[in-house]
């Protein structure tokens, strides 16, 4: 069955938990798993989370492997506003997964395209991305896959839109450094993996989420392929599902469906 599994948590940490208990089960299961990771705002508490079952409840991740989505183009990984240090930062630094084991796109490489191709062969040669986070623009893109993005896409250089480096330029000490490029992961590259999980939170994601769930697939809204996905999970709090039409009905399916599972 192809359908998106949509569920509407109470709030942002009811969000989070849920989301870290499907990757902690995953990582029990299958101790050397591939994880797809994403940075901004929405996954911090998530990340917070699998922090905590590492210190407290020993949930082990020394055989994990990672592969993040995205980074800036060009930035060096020392800078404090690239991925690569947002996600020592944040994860890796703090649980046991070995270093050498995670991967960001190089925002210093000199050869993009075949930086590029080496990225998807890494995540062939692990086996695939086992679950993929996402996060959700506002504007309906993941990764940096901005609107008009082909649902085929693969990692490559994309050219961010000038909102999207206005946006930025808060993070940064001048306009001048806002990196105007970034390396991502196409729309291709994360429906091939196993499972996605998008989340979203806030009012202000609730237009972008509500064509992701039930608008037309296309382009305009890069989210929206993932109703192409065999498995894709989207999990809001109330108000990024604010403008759900048929809120009803997801909750509807997971009440039976939690029946079906006891
Ligand atoms: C992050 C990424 C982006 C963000 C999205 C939402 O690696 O690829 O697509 O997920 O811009 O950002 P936040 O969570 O900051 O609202």
């Amino acid at each position: 069955m192809i359908a998106l599994d949509v569920i509407i948590a109470k709030d942002v940490n009811e969000m989070s938990m849920t989301a870290a208990r499907i990757m902690a089960d995953l990582v029990r299961k299958k101790p050397n798993c591939v994880l797809g990771l994403a940075t901004g705002s929405t996954p911090i508490p998530m990340y917070k989370e699998l922090i905590r079952l590492h210190k407290e409840e020993g949930l082990d991740l020394s055989r994990v492997r990672s592969f993040n989505l995205d980074e800036y183009y060009p930035i060096d990984p020392t800078h404090n506003q690239s991925y690569r240090y947002f996600m020592d930062h944040h994860l890796f630094d703090h649980i046991n997964i070995k270093k050498e084991n995670t991967r960001v796109p190089d925002g210093r490489t000199k050869d993009i395209a075949a930086h590029c191709a080496s990225y998807e062969a890494q995540i062939k040669e692990a086996g695939g991305i086992d679950i993929q986070i996402l996060g959700i623009g506002s504007n309906g893109h993941i990764g940096f896959n901005e609107p008009g993005s082909a649902i085929y896409s693969r990692t490559r250089l994309v050219v961010l839109t000038e909102r999207t480096i206005q946006d930025n330029s808060r993070f940064f000490d001048s306009m001048d450094e806002v990196p105007r490029f970034a390396i991502t992961m196409g729309i291709g590259t994360i429906l091939a993996s196993r499972h996605s999980i998008l989340l979203a939170n806030g009012k202000y994601k609730a237009e972008a989420v509500a064509k992701l769930a039930e608008g037309p697939v296309t382009s305009q809204c890069p989210a929206s392929a993932l109703q192409l996905q065999e498995k894709a999970t989207i999990i809001v709090d109330e108000e990024a599902g604010s403008k759900l039409e048929r809120k009803d009905y997801y909750n509807h399916v997971r009440a039976l469906m939690s029946q079906l599972q006891k």
